[in-house]
């Protein structure tokens, strides 16, 4: 690669990330997209001098911060007047149009998530700022670079603040509880918290796992000239930012209550979570005219949905068990209806969560519901009590076999491998979208194939023939061979389905995917030193793997030797170097991005860890380095200067 082509890769990388991010109309596979990246990448660590800015390899590699700066805003971050409900918004409506000529409202979503101010200047993201009083926030520009919606360029010289929500979707925020549930940690309460909880991280690369994404609403100090709102927002779009699911300019109250309506309805579809819907003053001068009170612009309002906490009463408590033998609670709640939907069950998490909060079969609760979010008993009326509310003791013995349960505080696990629930939960899980995406092997049929005794594991399902599917009830020819091909499919999956289909508890997909790049199909290789060396990885998911592999490596040899997962590109046996085979960890700011020179030990074969301890082998140190350093001398690792490593590569080169 050549100079020209570096910067025609870079942009070609980047027209590819906005057409997945933004546009949500991807031009290429991942697997060419990654390809292409790392050429750059390649590019980029023989040519540091070259470097830009902007290149998609900048996304994420940030140092660790030790606390946020607080930061201006050029002008000021406003909040919203909520109207409730008709009579509220004709009054609204009515106000603005006394005190100056309304003629259109721009109507969109009102996103639920945190706040975000973009700083451009020069075409570049100088800056990003989270709302804070709305005149001083927090700078937490390195985090808003991993937000893939939020272009790095824009094809805009002047100074401009780029306003907007920053979200988290809703089968995200899903997974994210889900992988936090099964590690014992605490929950997000919604995807707002999780929004703003993933923005405000020290460590970008919590925040870049979190796949945020940014929605533009309008902009702050600028000198542009377009009259209208809607106008400037399509050239918002059209400088790379992401569109909302619905907008509309409307002229009237029953325009904009049938749009209401509308966006309402359609809410349960987006990806995204919204509480109302935003009404602006589509002209300029007019909205200039209305200007501030001491709050809210009077030229905007937010037209909420009604509220999604109900109340009902907490009719039982039955238990589930998991794939891992967890037994999670369930709340049976009386029949309740929220947004249109009609809600008979609710989580309760586990235990300790049902203990904090005092929650007693019989008792009046409050439940609530968030867009897709499975609804959840957030509150106990305790002065509606009658005194025959039943407490609900902690299992001692599984529901499902009978067998004694591990109590270990907020978890109560069922341990029998034999168990059915854990069997055909861990079946569905195996054929599950994020594993090896089975199509048509649901829980119902899951349930059915092991009821007639065809299926006691996975490994079965690979045995399965037509006779013995057309016997079963509601199985035809055609939806037989169906089933019977999407199994077959299966075969030579990617490795990473491989991994995370195996349920090693604590490994999602994110970790199995960084398995997978590490040690292909080979989990034997996958040793707690080993797996510890990888960034991102604690000593119980470093565990788990070995413990795994220690138990179930037969299993997982023969499931090997039927599905024959595809074997990544493994990194090439790196020559005898001073760094091979070496722990080493970096600190303080390089002259190079750090991921840069990250790449490069791996590619001599060193393990590059996060953290210094008495087996590490290196420690090398840039500019301000803090506690690493200190804590290597004590230590009494070794440390090298940025130049010292420099040199030795450059002799080994
Ligand atoms: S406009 C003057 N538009 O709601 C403009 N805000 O209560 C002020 N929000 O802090 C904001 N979606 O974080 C606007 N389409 C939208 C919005 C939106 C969500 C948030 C925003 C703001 C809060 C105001």
């Amino acid at each position: 690669m050549n100079h020209t082509q570096y910067h025609d890769s870079v942009e070609t990388l980047i027209r590819y990330a906005h057409h997945y991010y933004v546009l949500d109309d991807p031009l290429v596979s991942d697997e060419e997209y990654d390809r292409l990246c790392h050429e750059v990448l390649a590019y980029e660590q023989a040519h540091p001098e070259a470097l830009r800015a902007d290149s998609p390899t900048q996304r994420v590699g940030a140092p660790v911060l030790e606390g946020f700066e607080k930061a201006e805003h050029l002008s000021r971050m406003w909040s919203l007047e909520d109207l409730f409900d008709h009579e509220e918004l004709l009054r609204w409506i009515e106000r603005t149009k006394k005190l100056s000529d309304v003629t259109h409202f721009y109507c969109e979503p009102k996103y639920d998530g945190a706040s975000l101010n973009l700083i451009y200047e020069h075409g570049a993201l100088k800056s990003a700022i989270t709302r804070g009083d709305g005149s001083i926030g927090e700078e937490v520009t390195q985090n808003a670079r991993t937000i893939r919606s939020i272009p790095l360029r824009i094809a805009y010289e002047g100074l401009i603040e780029i306003r907007g929500e920053v979200v988290i979707f809703k089968e995200e925020f899903e997974a994210i509880n889900r992988e936090r549930l099964s590690r014992g940690e605490s929950l997000f309460a919604n995807p707002r918290n999780a929004a703003a909880g993933s923005l405000r991280q020290l460590d970008s690369a919590i925040t870049a796992s979190r796949n945020l994404v940014f929605l533009p609403y309008g902009v702050g100090y600028n000198t542009l000239e377009g009259r209208t709102l809607s106008e400037r927002m399509e050239w918002i779009y059209a400088l790379g930012f992401k569109r909302p699911p619905m907008r509309r300019v409307c002229e009237c109250a029953e325009e904009i209550d049938a749009f209401y309506r509308e966006m309402q309805d359609a809410r349960d579809t987006f990806a995204m979570m919204l509480d109302g819907m935003v009404i602006k003053v589509d002209a300029i001068n007019a909205q200039e005219e209305l200007g501030y009170t001491v709050k809210n612009p009077r030229w905007a309002a937010a037209y909420k949905f009604p509220a999604v906490e109900k109340m009902t009463r907490l009719l039982d408590i039955v238990l589930q068990v998991g794939r891992s033998g967890v037994v999670t609670p369930v709340a049976v709640v009386e029949p309740t209806a929220i947004e249109g939907v009609i809600v008979e069950r609710a989580t309760l998490h586990n235990f300790d969560e049902i203990e904090r909060k005092d929650i007693r079969i019989g008792d009046c609760v409050i439940m609530l519901r968030s867009g897709d979010v499975i609804p959840k008993i957030v509150k106990v009326l305790t002065s509606e009590r009658s005194g025959n509310e039943r407490i609900m003791p902690r299992p001692t013995h599984c529901p499902v076999c009978g067998s004694e349960l591990l109590d270990e505080g907020a978890l109560i696990k069922c341990q029998n491998l034999t168990c059915k629930a854990r069997v055909v939960n861990a079946i569905i899980y195996f054929a599950s979208k994020p594993c090896l995406n089975i199509d048509g092997l649901g829980e119902k049929i899951v349930q059915s194939l092991y009821d007639a005794g065809l299926i006691a594991g996975v490994e079965d399902l690979f045995g399965l023939t037509l006779e013995q599917l057309l016997r079963l009830e509601g199985f035809k020819e055609k939806k037989s061979r169906n089933l019977l091909e999407a199994i077959e499919a299966a075969k030579g999956c990617e490795c990473w389905r491989f991994i995370n289909a195996l349920g090693i508890e604590h490994i999602g997909e994110v970790a199995s995917k960084m398995l997978c790049r590490h040690f292909g199909v080979k989990l034997e290789e996958a040793t707690k030193e080993s797996i510890l060396a990888l960034e991102g990885f604690g000593v119980e998911m470093a565990e788990s793997v070995a413990e795994f592999w220690r138990v179930n490596s037969d299993h997982v040899m023969r499931l090997r030797a039927i599905l024959s997962p595809q074997e990544p590109p493994r990194q090439s046996e790196a020559a005898q170097n001073p760094f091979k085979g070496k722990t080493v960890v970096l600190t303080g700011s390089m002259s190079r991005p750090r991921d840069a020179i990250k790449a490069e030990l791996e590619a001599l074969g060193a393990k590059v860890s996060g953290s210094v301890s008495k087996k590490s082998d290196f420690v090398i140190y840039g500019e301000e380095a803090g506690s690493k350093l200190d804590r290597a001398l004590e230590l009494g690792v070794e440390t090298l200067s940025e130049a010292q490593m420099q040199m030795m590569l450059e002799v080994h080169a």
